[in-house]
This record gives structure tokens, C-alpha cells and sequence, in this order.
């Protein structure tokens, strides 16, 4: 288990009021893909069969993943009592699951899995800060803060193993890059949008554009330019570059624009 439970936040102090249904949304469909970080533990238990000191570290992580799942499901259940978490999570998982049937990282190599864990826990630990940063509502505030410093830890704990591995592997820094990219990419994959439509939709079919808009579209209005910056450092440093550099401050700046245009399109689009 973590280093906090769900007895340590302050349910009491939820405020109705302060919460924002565009931000309800979202933290449904993260409930759900926190919750099949089992799926992602046994993913990594797989690919490191023989490594049992990194396979006890990937199932506590797995632990840690559900009571995220856990934490933010029991606060929209709250919000919204028409909400089912549990049922929820169920109807996420017939529609996408991880393939665990594997004996080798989808990534190519061990390096490989451990650099886009990484990345992964960049982009939680960034949208967790954002998010509780953007929230007026003290619950959800209290809960995001310590998901975020959660995740960042995660993100220690795989650039850990990231070292040892590489030390065996040694990949070089163009397919730490092509690694690094591809995983960024997937970020608008079928998983988020998927968990979004089994969150907030009961009648319509899935379509994939569609839901991936309505997520990007809510989320990329959270991000400062403060949250980028320090997400970029961290990305850099996993795939062995100088994480404060003026190339990281050039990658985040242009990272920062994308998202900014994105943002203002989807919300044009959507008008
Ligand atoms: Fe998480
Ligand atoms: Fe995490």
C-alpha cells in the first residue's frame, strides 16, 4: 500500500458548490484507467520475469495506481451519486484491455518499457499537479496532491531501474527518443478516450475522435506554462539529455504553444 489511504482524506469537506461538471468528467475517466493498474502490474510482472526485486516494486505500484482509481471514483461517486465506480470500471475493461499474454516489452526492450513507465509518470504527475492547482474544491484538491506526489515518486522508482537497466542494455539516445515520442503519442490513444465514454456515456456508440476531443479539450485548459516546463525537464533527464538545457526550454515551449492551439480549436470547434 501507499504511503496514505483513503481514511486520510478529509471527505467531510467536500463543497458541491466548487465543482466544476467539466472537471467531474474527467476525473471519472481517470478513476478508471487508475483502477486497471493491476492489468499494467502484471503487464510489467511479465516482462520482467526474472527480476522478483522489480516485480515486488511493479505490483506496490499496481497497489498504488488502484487507490488512485479508488480515491477519485469514491469522490465522484459523492459529487454525483448516479455514478457507479465499480460498474463503471467493469464496462472500461470489456471494451479495452491490456494485453498481458507477453513475455517481451511492447517497447522492444527493458530499457525501453522502464523509459516510457517514465514518461507515463510524467504525464500523471503533471496532470495531477494541474488539476489540483485548477480545483477550488478542497476534496478533490487534497486528493490530486497526493496522487501527484505519488506519481512523481513512480517516476523516481522507474528512472531507478531505468539506470540499472541501461547499464545492461545500453540503447542509444536516438531509440531512447523514438521510445520517448512514440509513448507521448499514444497519450492520445484509445485508453483515456475509451475510459471517457465509459465514464460519462450511456447511450452513443464509441467514437474514438469524438471522445479523445472531449477529453484533450477539457484537460489541456488545466496546463500552465510552469506545469510543461517541468514536465519537459523530467522527460528529458529519462531519456538521458540535459533536463535544463536551453533544448528542454525550447522543447517546452513549443510543447506549450501545440497544447495552447489545440486547446483553442477543440473549444472553437466545439462553440
Ligand atoms: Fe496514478
Ligand atoms: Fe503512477
Amino acid at each position: 500500500m501507499g504511503i496514505w489511504t483513503l481514511d486520510d482524506i478529509p471527505w467531510s469537506e467536500l463543497d458541491r458548490s466548487k465543482v466544476d461538471p467539466e472537471i467531474l468528467r474527467t476525473i471519472k475517466a481517470a478513476s478508471l484507467v487508475e483502477q486497471n493498474g493491476a492489468d499494467y502490474a502484471q503487464y510489467l510482472c511479465n516482462v520482467f520475469y526474472d527480476d522478483p526485486e522489480f516485480q515486488e516494486v511493479a505490483r506496490r505500484w499496481g497497489e498504488e495506481e488502484i487507490q488512485h482509481g479508488q480515491a477519485l471514483g469514491r469522490w465522484a461517486m459523492l459529487v454525483d451519486p448516479d455514478f457507479d465506480h465499480a460498474k463503471a470500471s467493469e464496462r472500461f475493461t470489456r471494451g479495452f484491455r491490456v494485453k498481458l499474454d507477453v513475455r517481451d516489452s511492447v517497447r522492444g526492450t527493458r530499457s525501453g518499457e522502464l523509459l516510457a513507465r517514465c514518461i507515463v509518470e510524467t504525464g500523471t504527475s503533471s496532470y495531477y499537479t494541474a488539476l489540483g492547482e485548477a480545483t477550488d474544491e478542497p476534496v478533490l484538491k487534497a486528493i490530486c496532491q497526493r496522487i501527484a506526489a505519488d506519481e512523481f515518486r513512480h517516476y523516481k522508482l522507474f528512472y531507478s531501474y531505468l539506470k540499472r537497466y541501461l547499464r545492461r542494455e545500453h540503447i542509444g539516445l536516438w531509440e531512447r527518443l523514438r521510445v520517448a515520442a512514440g509513448r507521448l503519442v499514444e497519450s492520445e490513444d484509445e485508453e483515456l478516450s475509451y475510459a471517457y465514454y465509459a465514464a460519462n456515456e450511456n447511450a452513443a456508440a464509441f467514437d474514438h475522435r469524438r471522445y479523445n476531443n472531449a477529453y484533450a479539450q477539457r484537460v489541456y485548459t488545466l496546463y500552465r506554462k510552469h506545469h510543461i516546463e517541468r514536465g519537459m525537464a523530467m522527460i528529458f533527464k529519462a531519456v538521458g539529455l540535459k533536463p535544463n538545457g536551453r533544448l528542454n526550454l525550447l522543447a517546452a515551449r513549443i510543447a506549450w504553444a501545440f497544447m495552447h492551439h489545440r486547446a483553442e480549436r477543440l473549444e472553437r470547434r466545439a462553440a
